[in-house]
């Protein structure tokens, strides 16, 4: 089944358009990425399909039903969770209050304290941590706290906006396996990447470069292409 579909999808700021007609779609079960440069429009696409920027034309349907036009609220209560990008966490809350927060009710299959369990399985660097302020974790631990706090909303779709951003390989390739492990639990994500290895776990995707698609394929599509090995593996 088709969770996400953007169709022709353009996003612009006054007269400079950064999305100009982009399509995708996205099957349920799968890692989709988006990969770009800087300034190929990957940020504005997602802010568009969660309501923080509204698309100039277009359409986004989620299983089949027009999104445009909700608000940020009302896309997450439709299962889709945005980790932005620089993570954005609350730093003078505790971990457990940053993920208690995010909690929503109405959209969980379980109650609050099995739901923390279950991120604190996926994480469990942010159970030793629960007591901490968030603003006092290293980087990739306010990373791991920015998923988890996504989780708690129980997503069909987790979109993730460059989560490799600034952290060492090894804690990249980290996050790149609990992403993994997410998947194989049943959740769909829409992965935007600079960072080619993040290829590893795509099902498929699309190369981005001044807001237009220029290749779409599955992942030895992608890690074939001469723009990959080019832009991205510097061969
Ligand atoms: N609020 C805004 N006002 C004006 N221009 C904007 C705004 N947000 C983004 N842009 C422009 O739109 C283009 C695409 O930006 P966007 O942030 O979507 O790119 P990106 O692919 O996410 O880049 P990066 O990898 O650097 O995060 C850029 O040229 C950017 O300068
Ligand atoms: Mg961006």
């Amino acid at each position: 089944m088709t969770l996400l579909a953007i169709d022709k999808l353009s996003v612009a700021y006054g007269d400079l358009f950064a999305v100009r007609e982009v399509s995708f779609s996205i099957d349920e079960g799968i890692v989709f990425v988006l990969l770009g440069a800087n300034g190929a429009g990957k940020t504005s696409i997602l802010r568009s399909i969660s309501g923080l920027t509204p698309a100039r034309s277009g359409s986004v349907m989620a299983e089949g039903k027009s999104i445009v036009g909700f608000s940020p609220h009302e896309v997450a209560r439709a299962g889709i969770s945005h980790v932005p990008e620089g993570r954005r966490i609350f730093p003078n809350l505790t971990v457990e209050d940053n993920l208690i927060v995010s909690f929503i009710p109405a959209r969980a299959p379980m109650p609050a304290a099995q739901a923390l369990a279950a991120v604190y399985a996926l994480f469990p660097r942010l159970a030793e941590r629960r007591k901490q302020a968030g603003g006092t974790l290293s980087g990739g631990e306010q990373q791991m706290l920015a998923i988890g706090r996504a989780m708690m909303n129980f997503p069909k779709l987790l979109m993730l906006d460059e989560p490799s951003l600034g952290l060492s390989p090894v804690l990249a390739d980290l996050v790149f396996e609990r992403l993994a492990e997410i998947k194989r639990q049943g959740t769909t994500i829409l992965l935007v990447e600079q960072n080619a290895t993040c290829l590893e776990l795509a099902t498929r995707g699309v190369i981005l470069a001044n807001g237009h698609v220029v290749l779409a394929g599955d992942r030895h599509a992608l890690q074939d292409s001469d723009f990959v090995r080019r832009a991205y593996l510097g061969v």
